[in-house]
C-alpha cells in the first residue's frame, strides 16, 4: 500500500507528536502532514456554518481546501473540542482518508495523528506511539501557549480534566480509535527533553532501515 517510506507518529493530544514529527521531517527530508490539523478544519467550517459538531459533518470534510488547514484560528479550545466530536464520525474519517494516503504514497512523509500506524498506513516501515502522563502533557500545551505563567490549582486541575476528556473521546469512539498500534514503538515522554525523544526516534528508524 505505501510506496514511500512513511513514518507514522501517534499518540494523545499535546504528547510531543508535532514537535518529533517535525524534526524527523526535517533529519530525514520528507515532507510532514500534520492530520489533526485536517480534523481542525473540518470543525472550524462546523462551528463558522453554525452547526454543532455533533451534527453530520461529513458535507464540511468533502469540501475541505488547502486554504482551510492554514487558517490561524484552528488551535482554539472550541476548535480542540469540536474536532475530537466530528473525527468520530465515520463518514468524516473516510471522507479525509484517501486525501492523506496520497499524501504519503509517492515520495513518503512523515504523518502524525492518531490513526496513522493502524488505519492510514498500516504498513507503514516505521511506526512510533508518542505519550506522557496527562498532567504533563497539560502543563506543556500550557506551557506553549502562555509562557511565562505557571498552571497550578484548580486551572491545573481543569487543563487535565479537558486533556482527559479528549483521551477519553478520541480513545472510545468506535472507529478508527486513538491505540498503539501492535508494531508500533512506544515512547513515553515524561520526562524526556524533545532532543531525547528525538534521538530514540532516529536510533530506532536506524535499527528499521538496517
Ligand atoms: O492532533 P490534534 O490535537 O490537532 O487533533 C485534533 C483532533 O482530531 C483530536 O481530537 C483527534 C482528532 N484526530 C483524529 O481523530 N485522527 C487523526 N489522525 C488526527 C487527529
Amino acid at each position: 500500500m505505501t510506496a514511500g517510506f512513511v513514518i507514522a507518529v501517534d499518540g494523545p493530544a499535546a504528547a510531543g507528536k508535532g514537535t518529533l514529527a517535525r524534526a524527523l521531517a526535517d533529519a530525514y527530508s520528507l515532507p510532514y502532514l500534520d492530520t489533526g490539523l485536517l480534523y481542525r478544519a473540518v470543525a472550524r467550517r462546523v462551528l463558522d456554518a453554525g452547526l454543532r459538531p455533533e451534527d453530520a459533518a461529513e458535507e464540511a470534510a468533502l469540501r475541505l481546501v488547502p486554504e482551510d488547514m492554514q487558517r490561524n484560528d484552528l488551535r482554539v479550545p472550541e476548535v480542540d473540542r469540536a474536532a475530537s466530536i466530528v473525527a468520530a464520525q465515520p463518514a468524516v474519517r473516510a471522507a479525509l482518508l484517501e486525501r492523506q494516503r496520497v499524501f504519503g504514497r509517492e515520495g513518503g512523509a512523515v504523518v502524525d495523528g492518531r490513526d496513522i500506524g493502524t488505519v492510514v498506513f498500516p504498513d507503514a516501515p516505521v511506526k512510533l506511539f508518542i505519550t506522557a502522563s496527562s498532567q504533563i502533557r497539560a502543563m506543556r500545551r500550557h506551557n506553549q501557549l502562555n509562557v511565562g505563567v505557571e498552571l497550578e490549582g484548580a486551572a491545573l486541575e481543569a487543563a487535565i480534566a479537558e486533556i482527559e476528556s479528549r483521551d477519553t473521546r478520541d480513545s472510545q469512539r468506535d472507529v478508527a480509535p486513538l491505540c498503539p498500534a501492535d508494531d508500533a514503538l512506544t515512547i513515553n515522554t515524561d520526562g524526556m527533553s524533545a532532543a531525547e525523544v528525538f534521538q530514540k526516534a532516529c536510533d530506532y528508524i536506524a535499527l528499521r532501515r538496517s
